[in-house]
């Protein structure tokens, strides 16, 4: 089959990642809800002898729904197909990755809500009944045959459950939302890599990389791979609170776990929009990044820390960021 279309995991990123990502539910850090309500129905589906209901993960980048995938998938004790929204381009790329599935397997599609319309129909009947409907032949000469396909689990992964039509939303059986996680979960996540790759850090350390991770384990886990390098030339090999916070500072990550874009960000609509309301598009023409970056990968930080609030008429810079950025704050009638 084409490479493009199932992806597969060798470089050598994905070896480093791949050891520190959690392989059972139990290895699984925070997201404790979705954790216990997992278990019960993958218990539940192996006591039956049936495939799990489809699963949807949605939630913002990094907080592991990737990282769950392979879980539900190694819980089940089935193999994963892995594959993305974007490399599926025609119906014929999905019916390729569908008629690939064995038994039981576990097909992960990630960013789901990217798959075109006209392909995601050909989903509705696999989900549903396992079979693949596809059309034969061209506009004077075509026919549907029926394919059966073996039992199969889809995950589903997307950022928006928004994006997704309701008929695919409809399908999945289990919706799991992922949230930010909290200052204790990202410090025992950083313990966790910590002994994964034999590199000590102090506790001291490892909150400070917790504060500064903007609630998402993908940062902790790339803050400890630079605080390390750090550790390795300036110091013994110990991460220790005055590496990490020389690291930290370096890398320009503030003590809430922002960076320079979301410093630009936020200054942009101060300065130029006067602290909003403003539209999306004009922040994101105002600071050259993509609209929906801004929606996905920096807002949803910034509106849960709440330096950011949306109205009606658009986003706001509140003021508990002004004061973070210190520039002096005007009440607005
Ligand atoms: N590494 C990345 N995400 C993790 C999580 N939720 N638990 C443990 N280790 C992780």
């Amino acid at each position: 089959m084409d490479e493009r279309i199932l992806t597969q995991n060798s470089l050598a990123e994905d070896n480093f990642d791949n050891r520190i990502r959690p392989q059972t539910l139990d290895e699984y850090i925070g997201q404790s809800e979705n954790k216990e309500n997992l278990s019960i129905f993958i218990k539940a589906a192996k006591m039956r002898g049936e495939p799990l209901d489809h699963v949807l993960l949605y939630g913002p980048p990094g907080l592991g729904k990737t990282t769950l995938a392979g879980i539900i998938a190694n819980e089940l004790g089935v193999n994963i197909k892995t594959s993305s929204g974007p490399a599926i381009e025609k119906s014929g790329d999905l019916a390729a990755v569908l008629s690939s599935l064995e038994e039981g397997d576990v097909l992960f599609i990630d960013e789901i809500h990217r798959i075109p319309r006209f392909v995601e129909e050909i989903l509705y009947s696999a989900m549903e009944d396992y079979t693949l409907d596809i059309i034969v032949g061209n506009d004077s000469s075509s026919r549907s045959i029926k394919i059966d396909l073996p039992p199969f689990t889809l995950v589903g992964a997307t950022t928006r459950a928004g994006d997704l039509t309701s008929p695919l939303r409809d399908r999945f059986g289990i919706t799991c939302k992922l949230n930010f996680y909290n200052q204790n979960e990202l410090k025992m996540i950083a313990n966790r890599t910590s002994r994964v790759l034999d590199c000590p850090i102090t506790d001291d350390a490892a909150l400070e990389l917790a504060l500064r991770s903007r609630g998402t384990p993908r940062i902790t886990n790339r803050l400890f791979k630079r605080v390390r390098d750090y550790a390795l030339v300036m110091g013994d090999g110990k991460i220790d609170i005055n590496i990490a916070k020389i690291a930290l500072d370096k890398l320009k990550v503030d003590r809430l776990g922002l960076d320079d874009t979301d410093y630009h960000l936020l200054k942009s609509i101060i300065d130029r929009f006067n602290g909003g309301p403003v539209g999306i598009e004009a922040i994101a023409s105002s600071i050259g990044e993509e609209q929906s970056t801004i929606e996905d990968v920096y807002e949803p930080y910034l509106l849960q820390i709440g330096l950011l609030k949306r109205t009606s008429r658009g986003r706001m810079v509140t003021e508990k960021a002004y004061e973070h950025l210190n520039i002096p704050y005007n009440k607005k009638s």
